[in-house]
């Protein structure tokens, strides 16, 4: 079924995509000067908004914005674009700038933050990626020291991303200083003798609200976890790898760099946190959980 996702808000206008402008010396077109969210919805209902909210807040405190709207708006403003967007199955992107002003480095002076939300169809995971996993590939970390700050500035992420497409992989496995810290768009796991492990957060990481749902689901069905650094080594020699994201929820990677991980198929640890998140959903949607 297709849906409408047309309608767009932008700076207290709910109106269609192809309506909305942003004049050209908007800061985000030209420095990438602002940060984002996305949150899918699950039959209408957005997936653990707080957390959300609370992390852009993280954020635009991390770039000194101050956020133009408390999370009653927010929550409010959120809530009606899904539901003009005819509710179901949604990823909503949400982003502020620092606004327009003449071009200079130095942060303008009574300038009010562009605020953009649109939305689209969420795609389920392909059936194909669930049997067999995908593919990645690891190389060095080559973005800046803020990575905890999701930063609309993406280049770094989308360059490393497209060398790992380019060799038919579908994410890159950052290394910064010897440690893995996460996916190009992901959060990172691996799992060796039944315990999961993945990177503390800090300021090489961003603090995937999906990352804290599996440690989460975890911690409530007595599986044991850690979180810890690790170098390629590990990596290397894990027995499950997965990747986690809003979107993609947890996927397994069953090859690295060219090699199988474990058998080459997910892994049984994966299966059972797989199970887990798609109850989870179903509670989402019941009105059962957040
Ligand atoms: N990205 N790390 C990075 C670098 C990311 O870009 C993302 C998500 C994550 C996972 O965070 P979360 O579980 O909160 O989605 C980790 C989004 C989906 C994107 O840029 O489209």
């Amino acid at each position: 079924m297709s849906k409408n996702t047309d309608i767009v808000y932008l700076n207290g206008k709910f109106l269609p995509q192809d309506q909305a402008f942003v004049p050209v010396m908007d800061r985000g077109f030209v420095f990438g000067d602002g940060v984002y969210e996305v949150i899918p919805t699950y039959g209408g209902r957005l997936f653990r908004l707080d957390e959300h909210l609370q992390r852009l807040d993280n954020s635009l405190s991390g770039i000194r914005l101050s956020n133009p709207m408390s999370h009653a708006e927010w929550t409010e403003t959120l809530k009606r674009l899904v539901s003009e967007n005819g509710g179901g199955e949604q990823s909503v992107y949400l982003q502020l700038t620092r606004g327009h002003a003449p071009r200079d480095h130095a942060f303008p002076q009574n300038t009010q933050p562009t605020v953009f939300i649109s939305s689209s169809p969420l795609k389920a995971v392909a059936e194909d990626l669930l049997q067999n996993g995908v593919a990645a590939i690891s190389l060095e970390d080559i973005r800046w020291k803020h990575c905890h700050i999701k930063a609309i500035a993406l280049l770094p992420n989308i360059l490393l991303r497209q060398q790992a497409i380019d060799v038919g992989a579908q994410e890159a496995i950052l290394i910064r200083d010897g440690v893995v810290t996460e996916g190009a768009a992901s959060n990172l796991f691996i799992v060796k003798d039944g315990v999961i492990k993945t990177p503390p957060k800090g300021p090489f990481l961003l603090p995937g609200i999906t990352r804290d749902l599996v440690l989460e689901l975890a911690e409530a069905n007595n599986i044991k976890y850690e979180e810890c650094s690790f170098g390629p080594e590990e990596l290397q020699h894990a027995d499950e790898v997965w990747l986690s994201s809003s979107t993609k929820e947890v996927l397994a990677v069953t090859k690295l760099d060219d090699r199988p991980v474990g058998n080459g198929q997910p892994g049984p640890v994966w299966q059972q946190m797989r199970k887990l998140y798609q109850a989870y959903k179903q509670a989402l949607i019941a009105g059962e959980a957040e």
